[in-house]
């Protein structure tokens, strides 16, 4: 059964076998092949001589090939000084798979042209563009709307979604010299970066959309990027289940604290139960001081981090700068969002939006 092609990805190998064979595919860690090459074996007994605690839990591989003269694969892990590289005959592959035909979800995607739109080549109406854009993708990009967002407002409000008033008002100036808000001692209002996150988790009902109108682009950075959280969360299922299964399941306890307003929620960060459909709620600013039993508590770091750096990882965000009459809307629920830092007057009005109930 010969391997016909091989699909590197981070974490692991996916090894594909030739068509009509049982399996199509198997999957394998590189720690696992690193750990289960023939390499680390005492000449004359042929015992391994290497524990996998010795060993790198990422290791990195300088090159993987089908061999051509074998059926097999060769995988240089790079660090050998006698220069040999580790050998894997399909056959033994094929017995000892424990992943084949894994069924994995897909990387949360990343596709700025399937969420962007430009207003002015718009070959429908705007208002359900948007509220199809947002079941289907989680958000919207509209290039050259126009600077009036009262009159966005009332498009968004024909698709049967009402402005959602919240402690800073009906419409943030999100502006360095706000004047028009109230509760404006937070990051939004600084030119500071915002990491992703998600608004408002300790509201039992977060505001499910959030529009960012441009009214004026920063001089330097104030770039936006956005990932799809319920994407990533799935991704995660795939690859990490414990720590999938820890961010669905530990409640957590979000914790805001401003001059005059204060609210604190508990609730797990992936929450599949919620009323209404699944909502996520990440926020490293107002995340409580986190209390778990001690034998636990490193559990949940390892697995908030891993969560942390899948969508900290640029390849599965939609990166974009919004220009003067653009606009972004997305799903509160499912989206994180985030901006860079910047220099000059960026000026972005913000509004929430729920259904109208
Ligand atoms: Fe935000």
């Amino acid at each position: 059964m010969p391997i016909t092609r091989i699909e590197p990805h981070d974490e692991f190998l996916r090894i594909h076998f030739a068509p009509g064979e049982s399996p199509r595919h198997a999957d394998f860690h590189w720690f696992w092949l690193r750990h289960n090459s023939e390499l680390d074996r005492h000449p004359i007994t042929q015992e391994r001589i290497v524990c996998s605690s010795e060993l790198p839990l990422d290791p990195e591989p300088r090159s993987v090939r089908i061999a051509e003269d074998a059926d097999a694969l060769d995988i240089d892990w790079g660090h050998r000084p006698d220069g040999k590289v580790s050998r894997y005959a399909t056959e033994w592959l094929r017995a000892h798979s424990y992943a084949a035909d894994r069924d994995s979800p897909p990387a949360p995607p990343s596709d700025i042209e399937a969420v962007t739109v430009d207003f002015a080549r718009l070959e429908e109406p705007l208002g359900p563009k948007i509220f199809r854009a947002l079941e289907q993708h989680g958000l919207l990009i509209v290039r050259g709307y126009g600077l009036d967002t009262e009159a966005l407002i009332e498009t968004i409000g024909q698709q049967g979604l009402s402005v959602i008033e919240t402690h800073f008002g009906r419409i943030e100036d999100l502006r360095t010299d706000n004047t028009t808000n109230r509760n404006t001692d937070q990051l939004g209002y600084t030119d500071s970066a915002v990491q992703l996150h998600t608004d408002q988790p300790f509201l039992d009902r977060p505001p499910r959309y959030q529009l960012l109108h441009s009214q004026r682009p920063a001089e330097t950075g104030g770039a936006n990027f956005v990932v799809d959280g319920l994407a990533a969360a799935r991704y995660l299922s795939g690859l990490d289940r414990p720590a999938f299964e820890l961010l669905r399941t530990v409640p957590v306890t979000f914790h805001r604290k401003q001059k005059s307003f204060e609210r604190v929620l508990v609730s797990p960060i992936l929450d599949f139960d919620a009323p209404g459909g699944f909502r996520i709620r990440y926020s490293y600013f107002t995340l409580a001081p986190h209390q778990r039993p001690f034998a636990e508590m490193e559990a949940w770091y390892r697995a908030y981090n891993r969560f942390a750096k899948l969508v900290r990882d640029e390849r599965h965000q939609y990166r974009f700068l919004l220009q003067t009459g653009d606009f972004l809307i997305y799903d509160n629920w499912r989206m994180l969002h985030a901006r860079t830092s910047f220099t000059g007057a960026r000026w972005v009005r913000g509004v929430y939006f729920d259904k109208a109930h």
